[in-house]
């Protein structure tokens, strides 16, 4: 990098837009590309530097659009093709970078590839684009291995010739083949073609999966994330395995030529931040979601252990960390850090609620943890409706789950749609200003009653408010000269509590233990997530202070 300034990526806040519940300009219920240009002054004043918006491509929408049937077309639900190049260009007066979802374990089954593989039949070529297979059993009608779907139920679904196909995800996702060059060669042509519309980088979707085993071997004995909640690495026969690798290099010379800081983040579930920083070398992917950051509890060893090791492990490969604490596949945060069992996920990553819900106290650790996200170093990821301190929706009436993972889990798990309810932007009814005053259409997901104190319009100027302790924390950290990337200095504090400083003169104080502690000595404070006490920084709080 030298003399040049380091790329935006490296320090970058990014918003996750949730395409279908952001904003719906039509009025048919779903958010789509013209609500989120209309609110691209509010992401502005938000104080953001990019968003990523979740898969906009034509799809049979089986799993919200990570089911894609054309990666070069944007589905009519949502806009169109034009609609999206206004919308990059748009964001882009705004100071904001565009970043889509891009889907390459899986295409939907309406694809025209997989149609093409249905049709030609056993042992065509057209067949070894994915992963079809013979069955085991004296007739074949078992599957050809125990693989299982990350929505329940096995990983293969046999097609009437027979043949058993692979789909990891639900039967509507076949996964790709990525030994075959034709897979290869249609995505460097798809990364191509957003690139050359101005995209500024994609979301790689199940970065981790790419490529299986050769021989499709049995799975490993399953862990028990209580016995082990360390997690080390299992070597695993279709995740995270290392030839995975060889693809992210072709894809990271791809982003390269192009003007820019073009750049990639990795939606890679690695068992160990060693693994995860095989994603980001130099010669590989820029950056990866920390999930492990977002699966620690509300404790502060744990956090801090997962700061020191992500710190270590990215910057050992020269890679900034991001940190993340919520996104369009698990629990909202509020709602996980209210209650009193400090962690519990299962080996598939689903969060499991476990006893009752103190929403205040959940709300207040949220506040705390968002200043402790803000001035971690590196990059962060806020998720659509976390500034505004939404809850997990609980209640929603099993008749309007959607989630593939109700139905695949045989109504076990009620699935994602709680983190993914139509976020409120202005009134005291539904729609909340998510759809225009004349839609013909209710919002996909109902809102619940009780929504109103949570809309922006609601919280805006309200000093108070969760947006504006996000607008605030936004606004000193595009000032500060210490936040963003760069290192940090722990501080001796009481068990329980956080404290580090960053140069220069800067310093976060995150109170994780349940009585007030002292402050270390600073001139000033800067921001805080709640009123100090007699100048102690009460239970579930954090503070950022001028040295
Ligand atoms: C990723 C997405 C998730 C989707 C899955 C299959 O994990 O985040 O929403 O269901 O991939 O594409």
């Amino acid at each position: 990098m030298s003399g040049t300034a380091a790329p935006w990526w490296r320090s970058a806040v990014i918003y996750q837009v949730y395409i279908r519940s952001f904003a719906d300009g039509n009025g048919d219920g779903v958010g789509d590309i013209a609500g989120i240009r209309s609110r691209l002054p509010y992401l502005k004043s938000l104080g953001v530097d990019a968003i990523w918006i979740n898969p906009w491509y034509k799809s049979p929408m089986a799993d919200h659009g990570y089911d894609v049937a054309d990666f070069r077309e944007i589905d009519p639900l949502f806009g169109s093709t034009a609609e999206a190049e206004r919308l990059i260009e748009e964001a882009h007066e705004h100071g904001i970078r565009v970043i889509p979802d891009i889907v390459p374990n899986h295409t939907s089954d309406q694809h025209a590839w997989f149609r093409a593989a249905l049709e030609a039949g056993p042992g065509s070529p057209e067949r070894e684009r994915y992963i079809f297979r013979k069955g085991r059993g004296p007739d074949g009608a078992e599957p050809p291995n125990d693989w299982v779907s990350c929505f329940g139920g096995p990983a293969w679904t046999r097609v009437p010739d027979g043949e058993w196909y692979l789909h990891l995800f639900a039967p509507e996702q076949p996964d790709l083949n990525w030994q075959h060059p034709d897979v290869l060669a249609e995505f460097e042509s798809i990364l191509r073609f957003w690139l050359s519309r101005g995209v500024d980088g994609f979301r790689i979707d199940v970065a981790h999966g790419l490529v299986k085993h050769p021989d499709l071997p049995d799975l490993p004995p399953r862990r028990d994330p209580d016995a082990e909640p360390s997690r080390p690495h299992q070597d695993h026969p279709h995740w995270d395995r290392d030839e995975v690798h060889d693809i992210y290099r072709v894809w990271r010379k791809i982003a390269d030529e192009y003007p820019g800081d073009r750049c990639f983040v990795a939606e890679a579930w690695a068992d160990t931040p060693e693994r995860l920083a095989a994603y980001v070398r130099p010669d590989g992917l820029h950056t990866a979601f920390n999930f492990n950051f977002l699966m620690s509890g509300w404790d502060a060893k744990d956090l801090r252990d997962v700061i020191d090791d992500s710190l270590a492990m990215l910057g050992a490969v020269g890679a900034p960390a991001t940190w993340v604490l919520s996104n369009h596949d698990v629990m909202r945060h509020p709602s996980r850090f209210g209650r009193e069992r400090v962690r519990r996920w299962l080996a598939n990553e689903r969060y499991v609620p476990e006893g009752p819900l103190d929403l205040e106290l959940g709300t207040r650790r949220a506040r705390a943890a968002t200043l402790l996200m803000l001035a971690l170093p590196g990059g962060a990821y806020i998720y659509q409706g976390e500034e505004l301190g939404l809850p997990e929706v609980e209640d929603l009436p099993e008749s309007v789950l959607q989630d593939p993972v109700w139905e695949r889990s045989g109504h076990t798990d009620r699935g994602r749609d709680g983190c993914r309810v139509p976020i409120p932007w202005s009134g005291d009814s539904a729609p909340y200003g998510f759809s225009p005053d004349d839609a013909t259409a209710s919002p996909w997901l109902p809102q619940p009653a009780g929504w109103a104190r949570y809309s922006v319009a609601a919280q805006t100027g309200d000093p108070d408010s969760m947006l504006e302790l996000y607008r605030a924390a936004l606004g000193l950290r595009r000032e500060h000269p210490a936040l963003g990337d760069g290192g940090l200095t722990w501080l001796d504090a009481p068990e329980g509590v956080l404290a580090f400083t960053r140069s220069p003169g800067f310093v976060c104080v995150v109170n994780l233990s349940a009585e007030p502690c002292e402050l270390p000595p600073h001139s000033s404070v800067l921001l805080a997530s709640g009123p100090l006490e007699d100048g102690l920084l009460p239970a579930d709080q954090a503070v950022w202070l001028r040295q």
